[in-house]
């Protein structure tokens, strides 16, 4: 697979928290890839371009009891910085990161010289005009993109909110109706044709670590959660081991259990956060995580056997589980090892309404669900067996991800 593949179902999944940012991301980075091309930077600039557009606001999710709101169209410049240090941990998107850190910086400066400097700094600006240009497009469908009232809103910042420069290169694509081409597409089109030379094939380690990277998103936005995919991953890995599972399987086991909860993105904050039981809506909308995951996923060329094993995560064998109340062998061995390995971190971590349960209790809770068929009676007589081991395992595995997040939120400290 390729990597705008990859980024493409992140940005998608970030694109589902509220109707009033649906497609923001995937239509900032279109918008910033052809204003890109339209003021002749090298391709390599114009996919950077393009991927800080598509990521550019992944900061105002994580710790987001530390931001008032999803920043969209304020001055906040917390969350550029979060994203820049999110993305940091990918050393190939260092280039983009320092796009995303740099998309809320005015231009303000008349007086320098109408002409392209490179740094981030001069680029995350075309970025800023890329999401405020974004933000005034039509939100709902059937209404028509008004150009006038676009340009005269941007015009009004030129030389002060963005380089007179890249106003220049907005009005001449307005000119060939490229905002309506934007604003009527859908997501999946919207995948700019990035060539190829710039959008590197991806190995199995690339995707890896790039689920990795999307796990903090999903996992930073409140305490309780920030180890939970990194704890869910090694449970998996060390009964994938167990089971001498291999080859593609476990692999698309790796990777699905660092993305499990992909679809939470979409998933608002008062939900994710509140501090006790939900009700019968929230629970509704709690539960759509695991189909917005699939459908984020099954839209990347290469993914569809780790988008199946997200859309099973909450199945279980006897029927009870969501989101299609699947039942017995239409659940592979992955969906099991990964659905037994959700409930055994998610039963070991801290809630706000609870503290993590002791493991002869987690484990005694593991066999009733065996017992009625919800979960596999083989994986959890596994889990059972290595009961010490897999804490262990876990254990550790939190640990390190707790020093990651505790490091990551503690450089943003004032
Ligand atoms: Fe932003
Ligand atoms: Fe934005
Ligand atoms: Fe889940």
């Amino acid at each position: 697979m390729r990597l705008f593949d990859m980024v493409g179902c992140l940005s998608s999944a970030m694109d589902l928290v509220s109707p009033e940012v649906a497609g923001h991301h995937i239509r900032v980075g279109a918008v910033a890839f052809k204003l890109g091309e339209t003021v002749g930077l090298p391709g390599q600039r114009c996919a950077d371009l393009a991927l800080a557009g598509m990521l550019h606001d992944m900061g105002a999710f994580a710790l987001k009891d530390r931001l008032s709101t999803l920043a969209f169209e304020s001055d906040d410049q917390t969350h550029p910085e979060i994203g820049y240090r999110l993305l940091l941990s990918y050393p190939e998107f260092a280039s983009a990161a320092g796009l995303v850190r740099s998309h809320h910086a005015a231009w303000n400066n008349d007086s320098r010289p109408k002409t392209v400097f490179l740094p981030d700094l001069e680029l995350g600006n075309l970025l800023c005009l890329a999401d405020r240009v974004e933000t005034l497009l039509p939100r709902s469908p059937g209404e028509s993109v008004d150009r006038d009232f676009i340009l005269a809103r941007i015009r009004s910042g030129t030389g002060r909110m963005f380089n007179p420069w890249w106003v220049d290169a907005l009005e001449e694509l307005v000119d060939t109706g490229f905002l309506e081409q934007v604003s009527e597409s859908d997501a999946i089109d919207l995948r700019m044709t990035i060539p190829d030379e710039n959008n590197p094939l991806l190995g199995g380690k690339d995707v890896s670590r790039l689920a990795r990277l999307f796990s903090q998103v999903i996992d930073f936005r409140c305490r309780f959660t920030a180890t939970h995919s990194r704890g869910v991953s090694a449970t998996s890995m060390a009964i994938a081991h167990e089971l001498r599972m291999s080859g593609d399987n476990r692999d698309a086991l790796e990777v699905a259990s660092e993305l499990h909860d992909l679809g939470k993105l979409g998933v608002p904050n008062e939900i994710i956060m509140k501090p006790a039981a939900l009700d019968e809506k929230e629970t509704a909308t709690m539960q759509r995580h695991a189909e917005h995951g699939y459908n984020a996923l099954s839209a990347a060329p290469g993914l569809e056997e780790v988008a199946e094993l997200v859309g099973q995560h909450h199945e279980r064998l006897d029927g009870t589980g969501y989101p299609h109340g699947l039942k017995g062998a239409r659940i592979g061995l992955a969906s099991r090892v990964l659905a037994v390995s959700d409930v055994f971190t998610a039963m070991g971590e801290d809630r706000p309404y609870r503290a993590g349960i002791e493991l002869h209790k987690i484990v005694e809770s593991l066999q009733e669900l065996a017992d009625r068929k919800a979960l596999d009676p083989d994986v959890v007589s596994t889990v059972s067996a290595r009961r010490h081991d897999l804490d262990g395992i876990r254990r550790h595995a939190q640990a390190q991800a707790l020093k990651d997040f505790d490091h990551f939120s503690g450089t943003l400290a004032p």
